[in-house]
């Protein structure tokens, strides 16, 4: 009897044997620090294969030599095939109910202070740096949202701002009506962001591996939701510490409901449910 493996196998269009997968694995922890498991080997298959036949490449082998090419377009368009991108408006609610409350703070503490830093750090579609942009609007602190995300696909429908009409299924009608527009023309029967609300949002590209990370002043908030969570332990600390050393003391940093990476660090406080505030004084770090 055919095992489940073999009988997909027999039913692929290309050849992928367990040498090209580790390939795969071995390409996307080095280009994007992800660690992808055993058990996405079906996944992986599915999503590139769709690369193989858009690029007219006939096998696996010839088409990881093109993703090898250091320069090659088709490294990026690899990683964007192998992210995951799930998101929604105002996921993970809390973290932006305490962004508020931050906000309100300061804003009391420091009338007519400087406009709030705030960076999503792996803003897929751009949902979460929306999210944040409305609940500071909310409360008039005026901010500078940094979004990244390593994915160049994904940053592209951020940029748009234009979604599905169930993406706002669970918004409240004020939120809706404040914030967004029909889409008309080529956006009929969708949702837009307005443009004031756009205009708080910076998008770029940024390997939270690399060393494309955003230039300038310390940030006083920082999401890193739901992306470390594919990354090995070792990694995971790298990055912690790298956005320890770019977070304000008294900066937030918020993760994602699942992820426990930045429990127990010397230089961060928990302060509610998967959020840290730096503290104020850097701590020593461990050798
Ligand atoms: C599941 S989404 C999370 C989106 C959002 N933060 C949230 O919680 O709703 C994960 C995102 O991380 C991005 N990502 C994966 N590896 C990355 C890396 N090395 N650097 C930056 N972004 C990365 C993916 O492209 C994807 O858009």
């Amino acid at each position: 009897m055919k095992s489940a493996a073999n009988a997909f196998s027999a039913q692929r269009e290309y050849p992928f044997s367990p040498g090209d997968f580790r390939r795969v694995r071995e390409l996307i922890a080095k280009l994007a620090g992800i660690a992808l498991a055993e058990h996405k080997e079906n996944m992986v298959y599915n999503r590139l294969a769709r690369r193989l036949r858009s690029t007219g490449i006939g096998n696996f082998g010839e088409y990881l030599d093109l993703v090898e090419q250091p320069d090659g377009v088709e490294r990026g368009q690899f990683v964007n095939a192998l992210t995951t991108n799930l998101t929604s408006f105002f996921r993970e609610g809390h973290h932006f109910e305490m962004l508020a409350t931050y906000a309100a703070a300061r804003r009391r503490s420091a009338p007519g202070g400087g406009r709030l830093r705030v960076w999503s750090s792996a803003c897929s579609t751009g949902e979460e740096p929306y999210s944040a942009a409305i609940a500071l609007r909310e409360v008039e602190c005026p901010a500078e949202i940094i979004a990244t995300d390593i994915d160049t696909e994904v940053l592209s429908r951020a940029r748009r701002g234009s979604y599905a009409l169930e993406a706002v299924d669970n918004m409240n009608p004020e939120r809706l009506r404040r914030f967004f527009l029909k889409g008309v023309g080529p956006n009929e029967g969708r949702i837009m962001v307005r443009p004031e609300l756009q205009a708080m949002v910076r998008f770029s590209p940024c390997n939270l591996q690399g060393n494309d990370w955003p230039s300038g002043e310390r940030f006083d908030v920082i999401f890193c939701r739901n992306v470390m969570i594919y990354f090995s332990k070792e990694s995971q600390r790298q990055v912690l510490d790298r956005f320890i050393d770019v977070l304000r003391p008294g900066g937030l940093l918020f993760v994602g409901h699942s992820e426990s990476y930045a429990t127990g660090h010397a230089a961060l406080r928990n302060c509610g449910k998967t959020s840290y505030e730096r503290r104020a004084v850097d701590s020593p770090r461990a050798p």
